[in-house]
């Protein structure tokens, strides 16, 4: 295992996510369900506090989908390995994704749930790399954005290690 540097601490990374929860909350009408969809595996922590974080009309589902392989860097091949188990049409929804790097594995997942017809359809992502960006695609919440550097931790692993960590940290090399 290598040594990790700490990026964002476990506190900071709560404060930011329950500052997101008031900004999504507060752009939906008030009787309004929203449907958070996070993409596995790397979503699943950034999904578990952000709907603790929220209130009780909130609904959730998970779509598991490939990316990388072991390595840091992008296959820019985009599998769907597990999908959702409800249907969208009509409904609220937000992707929730654990961080926006080329920007290829969201462009994909926002082009295939817009055809499955939802009312609103938005992105939720806690992390994003601008530098990296290979197309243009829209995300309308953000948690931080940060340098061209791989993390791990909260979610985020390197060869399937790591997601266990409360922080966001550094591989060292
Ligand atoms: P994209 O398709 O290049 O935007 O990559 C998105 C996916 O790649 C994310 O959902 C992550 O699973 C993975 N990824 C991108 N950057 C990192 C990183 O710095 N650490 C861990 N995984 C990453």
């Amino acid at each position: 295992m290598s040594t990790t540097t700490v990026l964002i601490r476990s506190e900071e990374i709560q404060s930011r996510i329950r500052a997101l929860a008031g900004e999504i909350e507060a752009d939906y009408p008030p009787n309004d369900e929203i449907h958070l969809v996070g993409v596995l595996k790397g979503g699943f922590m950034f999904m578990a506090d952000l709907v603790r974080a929220m209130s009780s009309r909130v609904t959730l589902d998970f779509m598991a989908v490939s990316s990388y392989g072991k390595g840091t860097r992008s296959s820019g091949e985009v599998r769907v390995l597990k999908d959702l188990d409800s249907g969208l049409e009509g409904r609220n929804v937000i992707i929730v994704e654990d961080i926006v790097d080329t920007g290829l594995t969201l462009h994909y997942m926002q082009d295939i749930l817009k055809a499955r017809f939802p009312r609103s359809l938005r992105t939720a992502c806690l992390l994003s790399k601008p530098s990296r960006r290979q197309v243009d695609v829209k995300v309308d919440y953000i948690g931080f954005t940060i340098e061209d550097r791989f993390v791990v931790g909260y979610g985020l692993d390197y060869g399937e290690k790591y997601r266990n960590l409360p922080d966001i940290a550094i591989l060292n090399e």
